[in-house]
């Protein structure tokens, strides 16, 4: 592949979002196609590609030797920004893992975020957990994007210290107001712009929980499973009505949701 091309428009999104000159740590970097690409672009000072895993940092390694930036893309073992000195990065990737994952990576470290000028992230599940986060540890959401890859949509989202509250004032969508919940799960500028992708972001989720909807009605009754039942019913609701309410409508099919059309 030639350094300068990545293949992945999902990879292409989150570097797109790096600042010029940034110094950036990429966490769970795997193959670190990331930041070698960033550095055979001469985009980036420096980056430190981190990973917990032997295989992939011998990638990253090879990678980095085979794209000629090996002077500028330091591997590093290590979990999470603890693999880090306060300092080290100026821009954090941390991409291809589920929400709740990165939120923990970033809540482990402190000292090292308070050295951080942006976040760039790619939550693969429960997105709304990350937002939740980023929102109570002070750091404003600038930008969301939905990129497609193949059959999949894919999220980037973009943070920098300060303003957590900012995208979440104002935001009407669909001439309504939806409720502050509703938009940490569905992402406020998401649906501050109406953004085509929902619908289709969301229908392999929406399924996912109409599926666990159907294996529940037929799991033994007990007071965990109603209760259980009654919850993902709800949010499955909820979101379906919000998804039409700001127009991104699905074309759920009947039988996946025991609600039909919300
Ligand atoms: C699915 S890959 C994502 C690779 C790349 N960031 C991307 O988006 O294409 C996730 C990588 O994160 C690494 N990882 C998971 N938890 C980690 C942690 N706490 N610290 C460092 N790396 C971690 C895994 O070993 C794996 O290589």
């Amino acid at each position: 592949m030639h350094p300068q091309r990545l293949r992945s428009p999902r990879l292409a999104a989150l570097a797109a979002h790096v600042p010029n000159d940034a110094q950036i740590a990429d966490i769970g970097a795997d193959h670190a196609l990331l930041p070698c690409h960033l550095a055979a672009l001469g985009r980036i000072t420096q980056a430190v590609a981190v990973d917990i895993r032997p295989q992939a940092l011998a990638l990253a390694r090879r990678n980095a030797q085979r794209w000629a930036v090996a002077d500028r893309v330091a591997v590093r073992d290590g979990d999470g920004l603890s693999a880090l000195s306060p300092g080290d990065a100026d821009t954090i990737v941390v991409a291809g893992m589920g929400g709740p994952r990165i939120a923990e990576i970033l809540e482990r470290g402190p000292t090292v975020l308070a050295r951080v000028r942006r976040l760039v992230l790619g939550p693969q599940s429960a997105a709304w957990q990350l937002r939740s986060w980023l929102r109570s540890a002070g750091w404003g959401l600038r930008a969301e994007q939905l990129v497609q890859e193949g059959d999949h949509h894919y999220l980037v989202l973009v943070a920098e210290p300060g303003q957590p509250n900012e995208a979440y004032l104002n935001v009407r969508a669909g001439g309504v107001d939806l409720s502050d919940d509703m938009l940490m799960m569905l992402g406020p500028r998401l649906v501050a712009r109406q953004d085509p992708r929902l619908a289709a972001y969301w229908r392999p989720t929406l399924t996912r929980w109409a599926d666990t909807l159907d294996a529940l009605g037929a799991a033994p009754r007990s007071s965990n499973v109603a209760r259980r039942e009654a919850f993902v019913a709800a949010r499955l609701y909820r979101v379906q009505r919000a998804l039409e309410t700001i127009g991104a409508a699905l074309d759920q099919p009947a039988e996946a949701s025991p609600w039909g059309a919300v």
